[in-house]
């Protein structure tokens, strides 16, 4: 099957490679030619575990290529996947002119058949905007369908998630459109679930949020948790084992960040909105992810007392492990927090720092943990990252000017941090 995949960002990315790698013939587009330029080498413009070896691999068999020329790549195609970006307007709401900009685009190219799909997250109906934009100006009144098929990938596993999928959702108007996606997904073993277009647009939207709702929830727990003595992983884990609840996305931290779940949830509350419906639930589920950040600071102040002129050393910067990518990190409003307060930040991230840097160009970046550790007031954790679970704990308490650990995220044994003689702050236990 021949594939264009419009937009080459996280999404259209990954997905281009990867269903080049189960058999299809993809087309990456994107108009930032410097991008393309890079892209045909095999370099990715993120940090994503094994996506560059299989764009390298797949360039090399010849399934995929990468172009700014979206007209022949649409001309040469049979299935047209839409995965531009939609930022949030000031408002909360998508800004979707890119999706339009492309199907106008794709109306001047229709040539023959071929399955539009949305693979962007969009307003359930969504579709319905781009068939009107393509019946405007499809004189030649050639047959298309549109189709929504959102995806549920996770930066930093991607890839697995791509090949290993839960559940495949597509969302078609007829059988034809339907019977080649459902063929298009044919080598890839999950379930399919075939739904109207509306349906397909709405999980993806009801499934961002609903774990959003999750985190929020066992964040508000923990808070149940530090009044109570009760220890806040335990707690998780039997709620988890409860198969009705599951045990993912329980881990209570410092909140949520990301491109996607807080951007999903804030257009999801607009989205709602215009259709009359005051989404409190969701405005919540916001409200206490901020203020999970809040509480954090305010621990923070609570074991350091003032901050002023304090340094502070902080693990981890990126939203979450394994990726580069600094979108709504939690640890931006947590820094600004802090510095807000007077401290002073050093910090390290395995990747993420070349994008910290950019939008906190003001604190000072070490090149491991230890450096970070080095004569600072208390050492912070903020992301999970891997390499931070094997540090050597007793190295860290010498250098560190006062034996404080607090941990966003829970990574650390509480009775093996006071063993070794630290005061182990973390979240409810
Ligand atoms: C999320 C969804 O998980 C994907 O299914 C979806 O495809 C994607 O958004 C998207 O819409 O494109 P992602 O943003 O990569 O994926 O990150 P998650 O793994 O969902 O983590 C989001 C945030 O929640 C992170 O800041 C993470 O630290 C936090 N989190 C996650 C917790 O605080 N606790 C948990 O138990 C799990």
């Amino acid at each position: 099957m021949k594939i264009a995949m419009i937009g080459t960002g996280y999404v259209g990315l990954t997905s281009g490679a990867c269903f080049a790698l189960i058999g299809h013939n993809v087309i990456c587009v994107d108009k930032d030619e410097h991008k393309i330029h890079n892209l045909n080498k095999g370099k990715i413009p993120f940090f994503e575990p094994k996506l560059s070896q299989i764009i390298k691999s797949n360039i090399k068999n010849g399934r995929l290529q990468f172009t700014n020329d979206i007209n022949q790549a649409i001309k040469q195609s049979n299935i047209i996947f839409i995965a531009v970006g939609t930022p949030p307007k000031a408002s909360g709401e998508l800004d979707l002119s890119d999706i339009k900009d492309v199907a106008r685009v794709i109306s001047f190219n229709l040539n023959n058949y071929k399955v539009i799909v949305e693979k962007s997250t969009v307003p359930v109906r969504t579709y319905e905007k781009i068939k009107m934009i393509i019946d405007k100006n499809n004189k030649h009144k050639i047959k298309y369908d549109v189709a929504s098929n959102p995806e549920f990938l996770r930066e930093g596993n991607a890839v697995n998630d791509f090949l290993y999928p839960d559940r495949i959702i597509i969302g078609t108007e007829n059988k034809r459109a339907q019977k080649l996606l459902n063929k298009l997904y044919q080598p890839i073993k999950s379930p399919i679930l075939n739904t109207d277009i509306e349906s397909a647009e709405l999980i993806k939207h009801a499934s961002n949020a609903f774990l959003s709702m999750k985190i929020s929830f066992i964040n508000t727990i923990s808070i149940i948790c530090e009044l109570t003595n009760a220890s806040i992983k335990k707690v998780a884990q039997g709620i988890g084992l409860d198969r009705r609840i599951g045990s993912d996305f329980l881990n209570a931290g410092v909140g949520y960040g990301g491109s996607c779940l807080p951007k999903d949830l804030q257009s999801f509350i607009q989205i709602a909105d215009k259709l009359g419906y005051d989404y409190k639930l969701l405005k919540e589920v916001a409200y206490i992810n901020q203020a999970q950040k809040e509480r954090f600071v305010n621990k923070i102040k609570k074991v350091l007392g003032r901050l002023q002129e304090k340094q502070l050393g902080i693990l981890g910067l990126s939203f979450k492990p394994n990726t580069d990518d600094m979108r709504f990190a939690p640890s931006i409003d947590i820094i600004k927090m802090l510095k807000k307060h007077g401290a002073k930040i050093k910090a390290y991230d395995p990747h993420a720092m070349n994008n910290a840097q950019r939008i906190m160009p003001d604190i000072e970046y070490c090149q491991n943990p230890y450096d970070v550790a080095k004569a600072s007031d208390a050492l912070i954790l903020i992301t999970e990252w891997k390499e931070f679970r094997n540090l050597n704990l007793s190295k860290i308490k010498k250098l560190l000017k006062k034996p404080i650990v607090i941990d966003g995220r829970n990574i650390f044994e509480p009775n093996k941090m006071k063993q070794i003689g630290f005061n182990y702050q973390s979240i409810g236990q």
